[in-house]
C-alpha cells in the first residue's frame, strides 16, 4: 500500500470533502437538470443534518423527503416495499435524484432503493456517521438485510458521488463515533501498519477523528476496490473481523441490546486476529497487540451465544464456498490475506478464547 494517499478515486465515483463538496453538489445538481430530488434520511438526520444541508444547498428543483426509522431494522425487505411506493406515488421518474443522507444504514437502503427503482437511478451519498463516511458510503455495496443474514440482498452500484462533511460529526453519539473508528483499525490491520500506529495513538475517547484520518481510510479501501470491484477476489480483504462479526452482529439485533456495527465488528476481530495466529503466521505479540487494542477501546462491549447458533450464521455466510468456511486473516499488521480455509472446531475454540460462548 503507497502511503501517498490518493483521493479523488475512479473515474465513475467521485468524493468530495468538507467546505467544497458543498459547491461542488450544487453544480452537480444544476448541470443534471433534474426532474425532482428524493432526500432519504431516519429521524436523527432529518433532524440534525437535513436543514444544514438544505440551507447550503439553495435553490433545488422539487424535493421530497423520505424519513425512516433509525437502526439497523429499517435495512428491511419491507421497508424497502414501502419506499418503492411512496417513490411511485410520489411520481418519481427516471429524472429523479436520490441522495442518501444518514448512516450506513441509510446508504445502504437508499443506494438498494435507488439503484431498483425503475432499472436504477443516479444517487449521491451523503455519510452522516463515521463509519459511513470512512466505510458504507464509498465502494458501491448496497444492501439489505434478509431475516438474520446480513445484506443478503443488495447490488454492486456507485454513486453518482459522495460528499464527506466532517462537520456532521459533531452531532454524532459518542459509542457512534468509537463504532466507526473500528472500521479505520480494520483499515490499518490489512493495508497500512504506519496507519495503524497512527490510529492506536489516538484518543478515541476524547476525540474525532480527523479528516485527514478519514480520507486515508477512505483512500486505503478505494484502492482495494480499484483492483476489485465486484468481490471476484482481493476486494474480501476488507471484510476482516466481518465473518464473525456480522454473526455476531445478526444474533445481537435478535436481543434487546443489539450491538453496534462497529462494536460486533471489533469483537469479530478480536476473534479472528486467533484465527490469524493459527492459519497466517501472524506473530504472538502482534496478536497480543492488536487485542490489547480492542480491549481497551471496545472494554464495555460483549456478547454471548450457543456455538450452534453462531455456527448457523456463519455457515450461511456469504463469503464461504460450498461447505467450507473461508476467512480473510491477516500475516502482519498492515497485511490482510483472502479466502483462507478454517475449521469448524478451531473458529469454536477462538470463540471461547474472545469470551462469546454462552
Ligand atoms: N455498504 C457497505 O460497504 C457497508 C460498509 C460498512 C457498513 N455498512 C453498513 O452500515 C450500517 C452501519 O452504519 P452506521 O453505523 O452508520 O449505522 P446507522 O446508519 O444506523 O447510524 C448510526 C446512528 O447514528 C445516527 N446518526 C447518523 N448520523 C448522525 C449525526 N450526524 N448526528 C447524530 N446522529 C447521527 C443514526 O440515526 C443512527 O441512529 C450497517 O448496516 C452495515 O452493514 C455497509
Ligand atoms: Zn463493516
Amino acid at each position: 500500500m503507497k502511503k501517498a494517499i490518493r483521493y479523488l478515486v475512479n473515474d465513475k465515483n467521485l468524493i468530495w470533502f468538507g467546505e467544497n463538496a458543498f459547491s461542488h453538489l450544487k453544480t452537480f445538481i444544476a448541470k443534471g437538470d433534474y426532474s425532482s430530488i428524493f432526500f432519504v434520511v431516519d429521524e436523527n438526520t432529518h433532524d440534525l443534518c437535513l436543514p444544514y444541508l438544505l440551507q447550503s444547498l439553495g435553490d433545488l428543483p422539487r424535493c421530497e423527503v423520505l424519513e425512516v426509522e433509525a437502526g439497523e431494522d429499517t435495512k428491511s425487505p419491507e421497508v424497502l416495499v414501502q419506499l418503492w411506493m411512496v417513490m411511485s406515488e410520489l411520481q418519481a421518474d427516471r429524472h429523479s435524484l436520490v441522495i442518501n443522507l444518514g448512516g450506513g444504514v441509510i446508504t445502504d437502503l437508499g443506494g438498494f432503493l435507488a439503484g431498483t427503482y425503475m432499472r436504477g437511478l443516479p444517487f449521491v451519498n451523503i455519510p452522516t456517521s463515521l463509519l459511513a463516511m470512512v466505510d458504507a458510503s464509498n465502494g458501491g455495496k448496497n444492501g439489505i438485510n434478509l431475516a438474520h443474514y446480513k445484506n443478503r440482498i443488495g447490488l454492486f452500484q456507485n454513486p453518482e458521488a459522495v460528499c464527506v462533511i466532517p462537520d456532521f460529526l459533531e452531532t454524532l453519539p459518542e459509542e457512534e463515533v468509537r463504532s466507526g473508528f473500528a472500521e479505520m483499525l480494520k483499515h490499518g490491520l490489512i493495508a497500512d501498519a504506519e496507519y495503524w500506529k497512527e490510529l492506536i495513538e489516538f484518543d478515541i475517547a476524547e476525540e474525532v477523528p480527523t479528516e485527514e484520518m478519514i480520507r486515508k481510510s477512505i483512500a486505503i479501501k478505494q484502492e482495494v476496490i480499484d483492483k476489485d470491484f465486484r468481490e471476484a477476489g482481493p476486494r474480501k480483504v476488507l471484510n476482516f473481523g466481518h465473518t464473525i462479526g456480522h454473526a455476531i452482529e445478526s444474533l445481537s439485533l435478535e436481543t434487546d441490546s443489539p450491538l453496534l456495527h462497529g462494536e460486533a465488528i471489533a469483537l469479530g476481530m478480536i476473534t479472528e486476529t486467533h484465527l490469524s495466529q493459527k492459519y497466517a503466521a501472524l506473530s504472538d505479540p502482534e496478536a497480543e497487540e492488536i487485542r490489547s487494542v480492542f480491549e481497551e477501546i471496545y472494554q464495555d462491549v460483549s456478547f454471548l451465544a450457543k456455538a450452534e447458533d453462531l455456527m448457523e450464521v456463519i455457515q450461511g455466510d456469504k463469503k464461504n464456498r460450498g461447505d467450507e468456511l473461508r476467512f480473510t486473516l491477516i500475516t502482519q499488521i498492515g497485511n490482510g490475506v483472502v479466502d483462507v480455509p478454517v475449521s469448524k472446531e478451531d473458529i469454536i475454540e477462538a470463540l471461547k478464547l474472545t469470551k462469546i460462548l454462552a
